[in-house]
């Protein structure tokens, strides 16, 4: 396969006469672990995140950018430029010990960028399966990776349910207690670029912790928020800045080595907040795993080499599958055509149009018995079929209040099931539309099926005991599927 790869790069390279390293930027890809749409300051003004908003400020802010609703979903579109349900993991995110991964015929976007003279890096968080070493960052395409494998785990014990999960590349890292992870994964992103070799590109995936549950940040960062009431939140506000602080630090260590100009910044969130922990996307609906916008129209954008318009917003539709394309695009390359993202590298970076009119937000037949669980957007439209997941509400931050009225958030089950709303004028989606646009519904409905005939089951089996980590050591390894 890799050599599949190679020969249709170098073809490639040759017609297009672009391979050479001069004009390939470096490029940084950073993804947010459940943050809000009202979590960062480009578009909330009282979260402190100056390095961050500053990328966003003098590049492209996407305004209409989707991904999953939950991280395993997301994370195999970044990684593939495929949806989830074509790859089996379309349900949920991978529990600890389900004995999955993503298919291994599925081609990475590190694997492409190998072919085009990248050396490629991972740090951070993984979760797209580990029970074979096959399924592990380093056998996926990178050259080196710093990390853990599983969804989340403590911020400064790097333990899940009190079994480590950290790694360099293959090795258990046993001596990190303590440090919080948004410092060493930083460092570990500042000694890559200290230490490259200049003559050839570096693609990072950078996929941080932060800000994920557990609540964790240290004192300084939360003191940062005095006027925010709520414990929770105000801790989740300064992890947000601590991760908006390594964002700096790998920012200035790239003007240190004089690259910053010859590279290319993506950032994005996975998912929507996680309301329950303190996340917020308000004004958007809804929230993590929900099909709302609040779950899935997330806080992105670009910076950097190559993108000749900046210092505006982008309205262009974006989807998570096309990540993989627009990124081969601007280091030269092409991926299969048979993906479904599609390249946005000439829209974003002059300012033109999407060349995407619609998308699938998930399908997913298991999730719910009766009714499945998708919606899809074509046009100005979006159709929701299902359940739309946990939280169905439109919430403010919990910034003035001590506790957590966990009751409000819960979906209201007696709602109908079908939703059709016109997202150029209801970006809030306050206006059911489905009974006065039968024919919409259908039409929607009609291309959702076509979809449908290229989705595979969800493969969400049992949680395998041949996982403990009692079996490898104490900590979570792969050797059991
Ligand atoms: C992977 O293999 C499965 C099963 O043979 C096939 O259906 C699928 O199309 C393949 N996917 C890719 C991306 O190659
Ligand atoms: C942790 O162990 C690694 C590998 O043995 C070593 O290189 C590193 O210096 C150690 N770090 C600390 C803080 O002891
Ligand atoms: C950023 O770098 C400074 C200076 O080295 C360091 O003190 C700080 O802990 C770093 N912050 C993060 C979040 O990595
Ligand atoms: C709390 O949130 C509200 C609504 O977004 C906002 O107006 C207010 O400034 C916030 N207060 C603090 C202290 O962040
Ligand atoms: C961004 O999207 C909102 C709808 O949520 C819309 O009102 C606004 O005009 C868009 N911004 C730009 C610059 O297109
Ligand atoms: C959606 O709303 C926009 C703005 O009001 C309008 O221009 C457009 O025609 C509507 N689209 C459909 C399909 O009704």
């Amino acid at each position: 396969m890799e050599s599949t790869i190679s020969v249709a790069v170098i073809v490639l390279c040759v017609s297009v006469g672009v391979c050479s390293s001069g004009s390939q930027p470096n490029i940084i890809f950073i993804v947010a672990d459940d943050l809000g749409w009202n979590d960062v300051g480009f578009h909330n003004p009282t979260m402190i995140t100056p390095n961050i908003d500053a990328l966003a400020d003098s590049g492209v802010i996407f305004n209409q950018s989707y991904v999953l609703p939950v991280c395993s979903p997301s994370r195999t579109a970044f990684m593939t430029g495929i949806y989830p349900f074509k790859a089996g993991t379309q349900h949920f995110v991978i529990w600890k010990a389900q004995p999955v991964c993503v298919p291994l015929n599925f081609t990475f976007l590190p694997q492409y960028l190998k072919a085009l003279g990248y050396s490629t890096h991972a740090i951070g968080k993984w979760h797209l399966g580990f029970c074979n070493w096959n399924c592990t960052p380093t056998f996926r395409g990178f050259d080196t990776y710093f990390g853990y494998y599983q969804a989340f785990e403590d911020y400064y014990t790097h333990e899940m349910d009190g079994y480590l999960d950290y790694r360099d590349n293959t090795d258990v890292v046993r001596n990190a207690t303590g440090e919080y992870s948004a410092f060493r994964f930083a460092r570990e992103a500042v000694d890559i670029i200290n230490n490259h070799d200049k003559s050839k590109p570096f693609f990072m995936y950078l996929p941080f912790q932060s800000v994920h549950a557990p609540i964790e940040v240290p004192q300084q960062y939360e003191d940062m928020y005095p006027d925010v009431v709520n414990i929770g939140r105000r801790k989740f506000c300064g992890m947000v800045t601590a991760l908006d602080e390594a964002v700096g630090n790998i920012t200035r260590a790239l003007q240190g080595q004089d690259v910053f100009d010859n590279t290319l910044i993506f950032f994005t969130a996975d998912n929507g907040a996680e309301l329950v922990q303190y996340g917020n996307n308000w004004p958007l609906r809804g929230g993590k795993h929900t099909l709302w916008e609040g779950g899935t129209r997330a806080v992105a954008f670009a910076h950097g080499a190559g993108i000749t318009r900046t210092g505006y917003t982008y309205n262009g539709m974006f989807h998570a599958v096309d990540y993989v394309p627009t990124i081969l695009a601007a280091a030269g390359g092409k991926p299969d055509a048979s993906i479904d993202g599609v390249s946005q590298w000439d829209s974003i970076r002059m300012g033109l149009p999407s060349k995407r009119t619609e998308f699938i937000y998930n399908l997913d037949d298991f999730f719910y018995p009766v009714t499945g669980h998708a919606a899809i957007r074509v046009g100005d439209m979006k159709l929701v079929d299902g359940y739309p997941g946990l939280y169905d509400n439109w919430y403010l931050p919990m910034n003035d209040t001590e506790d957590t009225p966990l009751e409000d958030f819960i979906f209201d089950q007696r709602h109908e099931m079908v939703w059709l709303f016109n997202l150029t004028a209801d970006p809030l989606e306050k206006y059911n539309l489905a009974s006065q646009m039968p024919g919409v519904v259908e039409t929607l409905r009609a291309r959702m099926l076509e979809y449908k005939k290229q989705m595979v089951p969800a493969n969400f089996p049992r949680e395998d005991p041949k996982g403990d980590p009692t079996n490898f050591g104490g900590a979570w390894t792969p050797g059991w599927c």
